[in-house]
């Protein structure tokens, strides 16, 4: 049993923390641009029961998850009223837990063998993944009927076609950002007819605005931020940091006690308000504040990229403010994170 910590100062760290005020000015402002089924909120980026009942608080009923894990945790905490696995997935178990959750369960497919999988393991729906243009999952163009042909023969309910726009997402100039997006639109409307359905499933939190030919819009990042998308001209703020505790200090840098196992650095270095950082290791950041710092001083880093920093992490504190001394209201459990889908939250 943790001890009752009161103040973002007497957290151990490294800890997250996540300012109230800003979370609530971004799911405001995303669901009055979005309201209810316009937008698809994705989960990965937070992996929290509790922050996704906010969001289906303001409307929001629909979600959208990278894993089956995320699925299963979504459906036992009651909200499972239309989950999409925007993702492959070939294995039977996990395939079987989704198709046994008390939800009503969408997976994206784009292979014969997902297909086919998805059909041996009792999955009732698909949504047709197309690739417009990240290298990532994804049909060609060209396939997509024949592949909703095929899960039709197979018992399969179509409900339409995703793409997910990834290479436009974080372009920081609106026109390039907006162009991309265009054209990766239009990839996917020219095969979501022959599809059918009607569902077109798209979008990001850099493109939630730009994005108009998706029915609903799979945004997840705009509840939290990160350095990143904080670069980009969208009205979310940043809501998340990690509190962390200066370790050491001397005359040319000062040490911090959060390193790369408490945080994303995919998209590259945290900041430090009032500092440079220098680099990241395994439990340390090192850096050089601009005012004078002390050894058990409290410093807020904030990550590049939230979705990994969060999934390292089993809690969100709370806090009105991002202020060291401000009171934690509530602790939320990151109680999405992991892969286990089989068997997960079973009875909870
Ligand atoms: C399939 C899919 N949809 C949507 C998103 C958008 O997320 P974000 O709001 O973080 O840009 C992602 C992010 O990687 C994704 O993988």
């Amino acid at each position: 049993m943790l001890p009752r910590v009161t103040s973002i100062a007497g957290l151990p760290t490294p800890a997250l923390v996540v300012d109230t005020t800003a979370l609530a000015h971004n799911l405001d402002t995303m669901s009055a641009a979005l309201p209810g089924a316009r937008l698809r909120p994705h989960v990965k980026a937070h992996k929290c029961t509790s922050l996704a009942k906010e969001q289906a608080r303001r409307g929001h009923l629909h979600f959208t998850a990278a894993t089956p894990r995320e699925i299963v945790g979504m459906a036992h905490a009651g909200l499972g009223d239309d989950l999409l696995l925007a993702n492959e997935c070939v294995e039977p178990a996990r395939l079987r837990a989704l198709a046994d959750c008390p939800a009503r369960v969408t997976v994206a497919v784009d292979s014969d063998e997902t297909v086919d999988a998805a059909a041996a393991n009792g999955i009732r729906e698909v949504l047709v993944d197309v690739n417009v243009y990240l290298p990532r999952c994804g049909c060609r163009p060209e396939d997509a009927p024949r592949l909703a042909d095929r899960a039709r023969a197979a018992g399969l309910d179509v409900r339409g076609v995703m793409g997910y726009e990834g290479h436009a997402v974080l372009i920081a100039d609106r026109a390039e950002r907006e162009a991309k997006t265009v054209h990766a639109m239009e990839r996917l409307a020219r095969v979501a007819e022959a599809v059918g359905g009607g569902l077109v499933s798209a979008g990001g939190t850099g493109t939630y605005d730009l994005n108009t030919a998706a029915t609903e819009i799979q945004a997840g990042s705009y509840a939290l931020m990160d350095g990143d998308y904080c670069k980009l001209d969208i009205p979310f703020r940043r809501a998340l940091a990690i509190v962390a505790t200066v370790i050491h200090t001397n005359d040319r840098w000062t040490v911090a006690d959060c390193g790369l196992k408490a945080m994303g650095m995919d998209h590259g270095n945290p900041s430090v308000d009032d500092a440079d950082v220098l680099f990241v290791s395994d439990e340390h950041l090192t850096f050089t504040p601009h005012t004078s710092v002390h050894v058990g001083d409290r410093v807020l880093v904030w990550p590049a990229h939230i979705d990994p920093t969060i999934a390292y992490h089993e809690r969100l504190h709370l806090a009105d403010s991002l202020d060291l001394d401000a009171t934690i209201i509530e602790t939320w459990s990151v109680d999405l994170r992991g892969w286990d889908a089989v068997g997960a939250n079973r009875g909870s």
